[in-house]
């Protein structure tokens, strides 16, 4: 296989390997598959996002040179959107939750990145919330380009041209499920729409950390009241835009410890060492196998990098500390 030659840094965004995850698959009648998305720059899945929505807004005029990006991110999208500000000379002012991982706020820092901690204990409601934080900046300084992930149909439509494409190429077009955590939901959704206009019978099934709203929505159109999850970058307290769950045939709940016990088993018995997201997405591909039983191939995603979590998910006093072990 060739090795990528790139003339900037953002050419290196996409293309990441599919991998069948032969381990784990062992005992299923259906073969799961890893798209290694932690092998982007920026280590996760949300480069290509972060250079596709910058761009076309660049091309739309609605970004110039000069101007200031502003977003909410738990920490990946920041990271990604740090790279292409660094490439393209634009400053950045990330919100954070004040419980995003040490190493994420620090690579930020180390970017060059005005970091905005948001205290998680505020209610969702509260102005000064995660969720709400940036808006309320972006209503306050007009010209901060706010880049809204959470609501703006760029970040799937970022998916639908890349990853979807990707999944479908790399997979000879053998892909019957693809299963993956939603928190914007551009992933699932994006390249999902791409996988079903190519085969309309491809499942698309969502994962959820238990306290997120999306499972209950989906499943009984009730909004419950949400609890507090430790997994970072998936589920959500609110209905938002991009996740489109209509688009969905099942979803799967996951718990923390269950996320953390699939991270670990994916270390032992692939070698690959993802953040906590990916655990729920193996632990909800298997769950999803076991009830397969034809030959099937499932495809999933590995969000991101597990070193950006050495101090929670890797971490054995933070394990305890959290009762997650
Ligand atoms: C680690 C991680 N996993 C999963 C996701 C979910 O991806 P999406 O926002 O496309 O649903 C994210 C998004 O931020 C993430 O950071």
């Amino acid at each position: 296989m060739l090795r990528k030659r790139c003339d900037n840094l953002l050419d290196a965004v996409g293309n990441t390997p599919l991998v069948k995850l032969h381990h784990i698959s062992k005992n299923l009648k259906a073969d799961i598959w890893a798209k290694l998305e932690y092998m982007n720059p920026g280590g996760s899945v949300k480069d290509r996002i972060s250079k596709y929505m910058i761009e076309k807004a660049e091309h739309e005029g609605k970004l110039n040179p000069g101007n200031t990006i502003l977003e909410n991110s738990s920490g990946n999208t920041a990271m990604g959107l740090a790279i292409v500000a660094r490439q393209k000379g634009y400053d950045l002012k990330i919100v954070v939750r004040d419980t995003t991982s040490k190493e994420k706020v620090k690579m930020l820092e180390i970017l060059g990145v005005d970091v905005i901690l948001a205290d998680s204990s505020l209610l969702p409601e509260h102005p000064e919330s995660y969720n709400n934080l940036a808006k309320t900046l972006a209503e306050n300084h007009p010209s901060l380009f706010y880049i809204d992930q959470h609501n703006n149909l760029d970040n799937n439509e970022s998916h639908y041209k890349t990853l979807g494409p990707e999944i479908w190429d790399q997979s000879h077009g053998e892909v019957d499920y693809f299963i993956t955590a939603v928190g914007t939901g551009g992933t699932l959704f994006g390249a999902g729409k791409f996988l079903r206009e190519q085969k309309s019978d491809v499942k698309l099934i969502g994962v959820d950390p238990i306290g997120s709203v999306f499972y209950d929505w989906f499943k009984h159109k009730k909004l419950i009241k949400p609890s507090r999850y430790l997994i970072e970058g998936m589920g959500d307290e609110f209905l938002i835009k991009t996740a489109q769950l209509d688009m969905m045939d099942d979803m799967y709940q996951v718990s923390d410890k269950d996320a953390i016990k699939w991270v670990k088993k994916l270390a032992a018995e692939e070698g690959i060492i993802a953040g906590g997201s990916s655990g729920a997405n193996i632990c909800a591909a298997v769950r999803l196998a076991e009830q397969i039983d034809t030959e099937a191939t499932i495809v999933t995603l590995c969000c991101d990098s597990g070193y950006k979590y050495l101090s929670t998910v890797y971490n054995d006093e933070w394990l305890t500390k959290n009762n997650l072990i």
